[in-house]
């Protein structure tokens, strides 16, 4: 039973775009970010941290998004305005950071593929919970204007922007999953 569920959950989670209120509370949230640090890591560096942005969150992070646009050279009004909405296409995000900490065993390599599955933990208890999200990253992630805004160090990096909430229609059910492509069976 609890391995049907499992796969289940695994299989239904769909990337949806299409997000309106209401979003996680945040007992919600807190099943998240526990499943997040549950990811398994190697000497327990734990080297991540979440940011959830709501109303004025998601205007800083449209503000970082334009200041990027405008160090790039960028004057077009309409181009500037579409990164003014971006952040609030769903009521929430989680911005996945990855705040490197260096250790003579555990590379940034390790780190980022920990954070990874960090996020991937927690797509799946969003899912359970019966939530819709997109894992996004988009153009500005790691410019200066962004990195500066989340006050970065040199080999921190922004992994991705988990934009959460109801999903406003229900996505068809993925392609039936082949694996023989993509497994080596060695004996
Ligand atoms: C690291 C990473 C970055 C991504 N960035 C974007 C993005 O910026 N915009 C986007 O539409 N999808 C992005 N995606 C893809 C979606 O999150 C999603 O995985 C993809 O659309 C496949 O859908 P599925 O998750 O339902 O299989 C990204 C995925 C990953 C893993």
């Amino acid at each position: 039973m609890t391995l049907e569920i499992l796969l289940n959950t695994i299989e239904m989670r769909r990337s949806n775009g299409g997000l309106n209120a209401p979003a996680p509370s945040d007992s919600q949230l807190h099943q998240v970010f526990r499943a997040a640090l549950t990811a398994p890591e190697h000497k327990q560096l734990k080297p991540w941290q979440f940011v959830v942005l709501r109303a004025q969150g998601q205007q800083k992070l449209a503000d970082f998004f334009t200041q990027a646009l405008i160090a790039q050279g960028e004057q077009n009004p309409i181009v500037l305005e579409r990164a003014q909405k971006q952040p609030f296409r769903a009521p929430l995000i989680i911005t996945c950071i990855l705040r490197y900490v260096e250790h003579e065993k555990v590379t940034l390599q390790e780190q980022r593929l920990s954070i990874g599955a960090a996020i991937e933990n927690m797509l799946l208890v969003l899912t359970a919970q019966g939530f819709g999200s997109i894992w996004r990253t988009g153009p500005f992630i790691n410019t200066p204007e962004v990195r500066a805004g989340f006050d970065l160090k040199e080999h921190d990096e922004i992994c991705g922007f988990i934009y959460v909430a109801t999903a406003d229609k229900t996505l068809p059910p993925r392609e039936p999953i082949q694996t023989a492509d993509f497994v080596n069976d060695w004996h």
